[in-house]
């Protein structure tokens, strides 16, 4: 069954973009959406409870985007499981363009389901699925409006007025990429990296500050991101492990702590890394004393520290970074 549908958005395209990005903006917009995390770049789990028809079932899938061209539109793929109910599966192609100040947001989805829920009849589930979609949209146009709608219980909690003096959005670039999100104004960066964005390279190892898991680059610094909020970090621009290097390739000290085996079990690794990424884009002379310096908010429980330093200062020594020879600590 195919089901088409607009909206006219009263909001510029790029907040609608970052909404339409954004997982918790769109698990309040989901009727009886319980959960929708993501799981990869590009990709979420969600948990869903729906009625259609007699059968009410919760359904666990996975939504992926495709094709995505950033402002413009991407492709929506998802898949349910709903135990004895059956199963659902969703394509759909969302557009975005202005329209006198607006955003017109043009989709068009194609829904299958299988199992008692094909029983029920093609018409009431075509019915349902219409009714969802519009529902979505208008709770999505109310939101981006600065109205309060609740479908799932995140909104539920601002309607209640709970949580809607703590909210703040944040703005940041993340690995060159741009995102916007509305979180809890108390989350932390490294909770919002891994949770909201899923970039789970950078660590979480303790909750006291001491073990520089969790370090990342913060506007050119090495900072520990369990020691920042999210919204104080807004504006700024954050490296993480996964964008240290291009794509596909290792960086510098990637490589030295490859070559020489400066990691056992690898939890610290990140941190380690990032800590000695900012030793390396400071300038300063790379020898056993600066880069003591430079690593010791960063615990190592297995590895020790000898081949760790031996790394840093091979990659130093590779990226041309001033260093002379010291013998190691
Ligand atoms: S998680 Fe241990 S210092 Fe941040
Ligand atoms: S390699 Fe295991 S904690 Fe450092």
């Amino acid at each position: 069954m195919e089901f088409t549908g607009t909206q006219l958005i009263p909001a510029r395209r790029a907040a609608v973009w970052a909404a339409l990005n954004d997982p918790a903006m769109l698990q309040r917009c989901i009727q009886g959406c319980e959960q929708f995390e993501f799981t990869g770049p590009s990709e979420w789990q969600a948990v869903v409870l729906a009625a259609v028809g007699p059968v009410k079932a919760r359904f666990t899938g996975s939504v992926q985007l495709l094709d995505i061209e950033p402002l413009v539109g991407y492709r929506l793929k998802g898949e349910g499981q709903g135990g004895v109910a059956g199963f659902g599966k969703l394509e759909a192609r969302v557009r975005l363009c202005d329209e006198a100040g607006d955003t017109r947001l043009d989709y068009t989805a194609q829904a299958q389901v299988g199992g008692k829920l094909a029983q029920i009849g093609s018409r009431l589930v075509a019915g349902v699925a219409q009714k969802m979609a519009d529902q979505f949209f208008s709770c999505f146009t109310a939101l981006l409006s600065g109205g309060a709608t609740a479908f799932a219980p995140a909104a539920r909690e601002v309607d209640d007025g709970v949580t809607s003096a703590g909210l703040a959005r944040v703005q940041l670039t993340v690995n060159g990429r741009a995102v916007e999100r509305q979180v809890d104004s108390r989350t932390l960066l490294v909770d919002f990296l891994r949770k909201d964005l899923g970039l789970t390279g950078t660590h979480v190892g303790c909750d006291t500050t001491q073990c520089g898991a969790c370090t990342v680059n913060l506007d050119g610094m090495a900072v520990k991101s369990c020691t920042v909020l999210a919204a104080q970090a807004s504006g700024g621009a954050v490296t993480t492990i996964e964008g240290l290097a291009p794509v596909g390739g290792l960086h510098a000290l990637q490589q030295a702590f490859n070559r020489c085996h400066a990691l056992q079990c690898g939890f610290c690794t990140p941190g380690m890394i990032m800590a000695a990424d900012g030793l390396l884009r400071s300038g300063c002379m790379v020898d056993d004393a600066s880069i003591e310096r430079a690593l010791e908010g960063n615990l190592c429980r297995c590895t020790g520290y000898v081949h760790i330093f031996e790394a840093v200062k091979e990659a130093a020594h590779a990226l041309g970074a001033p260093t002379h020879r010291e013998t190691t600590a």
